[in-house]
């Protein structure tokens, strides 16, 4: 470390984060804790060799697989595969859940994990429906039931829209494919594990893929898919090698979780997620998300003094939407705003598409996108006040 400057905390003193939809930041204390115990008390390789550091790592992935299954109401815990992120979770989930003659019902709001992995797949034979969104990014259940064709296998929707935080309504969506009968729902929780109530059963969500690094306060690397019992046995892995079980076959396990485990785990990053996940059950995600929603809402309020020189995407209804808030100001492009932000108030966002091309399509902002402010729990009314007064003294001049 000495003598780089990347790691200079002071280079970052003064400045806000708002680009918790990228990744959040700060982290709990638990959660670096966990991860420098684990580095320097155990620092054996999980389910491999038998002796007490490669036990106690497995004790620490198991205790994350808890903690995890208890957030999302998921009896076994061995049905969730611990992965390196949401879009490694919904490429098992797509790349080895549907045949070319399938048919995959999607939405517009989709991110490129999922829609890259979709189009990909339609060059490969598989047929797809992409579901229209409204301008505030919301879907109509009703336009899913109408896509629904005889070779229908699967819908994958995303929880919340990472452009507008736009909420979608899982539940009855998960209800409407339970009733059709033949087809697997799978939902991309990246946006929404942690910050967002989440029951694999109420909601009917066959298949769960989320990353660790966002609302869950775990470190990047660290996500995951819940695959329902059974489904592992319809579900091709994307990758196969070692598990550290039945290292007698040649063939790669059919079982949970290790059908989707090859290789050497990060265990370092799962025992930080473990204590991210045990922050936000401490904490409890109705505290969470209250706090998140109490905040979007007060910037929001606050954005209404600039009338028409602001123009904010998504749902007014801060009940429908999760802590990400999408905008532009008038004359000034996303990409100029941003660098103005950071330049002069020490503001940290995130301009232009988000990954996301086909939401800019959506909400009428493709191709010169949005600048997005994104706020955690660990958001303060300070940083908003900071933002507000960022953009009132951006659109006085025009220009940084
Ligand atoms: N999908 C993440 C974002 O929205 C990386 O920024």
């Amino acid at each position: 470390m000495p003598g780089n400057n990347y790691f200079n905390a002071k280079r970052f003193m003064n400045s806000i984060y708002l680009d918790n939809a990228a990744t959040s930041y700060p982290k709990p204390k638990d959660v670096l804790d966990a991860m420098t115990a684990y580095q320097q008390n155990i620092g054996g390789s999980p389910g491999r060799s038998g002796h007490k550091r490669s036990i106690d790592a497995g004790r620490i992935i198991y205790k994350t697989r808890e903690a995890l299954a208890n957030l999302f109401h998921i009896d076994d815990p061995l049905t969730i595969a611990l992965l390196k992120n949401a879009t490694e979770a919904l490429n098992i989930a797509l790349q080895g859940g549907l045949q070319p003659g399938d048919h995959v019902i999607t939405s517009s709001m989709e991110h490129n994990s999922v829609m890259r992995t979709l189009r990909f797949m339609e060059s490969r034979g598989v047929e797809l429906t992409v579901a229209p969104c409204s301008p505030e990014g919301e879907i109509d259940p009703g336009d899913i039931g109408k896509a629904f064709k005889k070779n229908t296998r699967m819908i994958v929707l995303t929880h919340a829209s990472n452009v507008t935080g736009t909420i979608m309504p899982i539940e009855a969506v998960g209800s409407l494919i339970k009733a059709k009968g033949n087809a697997l729902f799978c939902v991309d929780a990246a946006q929404t594990a942690g910050a967002l109530p989440i029951d694999v059963e109420k909601m009917s969500i066959d298949l769960l893929a989320f990353t660790g690094h966002k609302s869950l306060y775990g470190p990047q690397g660290t996500g995951g898919l819940y695959v329902r019992s059974g489904l592992e046995k319809r579900i091709a892995p994307l990758m196969m090698g070692g598990t550290g079980s039945r290292s007698e076959f040649e063939e790669q396990p059919d079982f949970m979780p290790d059908k989707y485990e090859s290789g050497t785990p990060n265990t370092i990053g799962l025992a930080g997620l473990g204590a991210g996940v045990d922050y936000v059950l401490e904490q409890t995600i109705e505290a969470i998300r209250a706090r998140e929603e109490q905040l979007t809402g007060t910037f929001l309020e606050q954005l209404k003094e600039f009338k028409d020189r602001v123009t904010v995407y998504g749902t007014t209804d801060t009940s429908r939407r999760t802590a990400v808030v999408s905008f532009n100001l008038k004359d000034v492009s996303p990409s100029d705003a941003a660098l103005c932000f950071e330049d002069k108030h020490g503001i940290l966002c995130r301009p232009g598409l988000h990954c996301a091309p086909s939401a800019h399509r959506t909400i009428g902002t493709f191709p010169q996108g949005t600048i997005r402010f994104s706020f955690s729990f660990f958001s303060t009314r300070q940083d908003i006040d900071e933002a507000i007064s960022a953009i009132r003294d951006l659109l006085s001049i025009g220009a940084c």
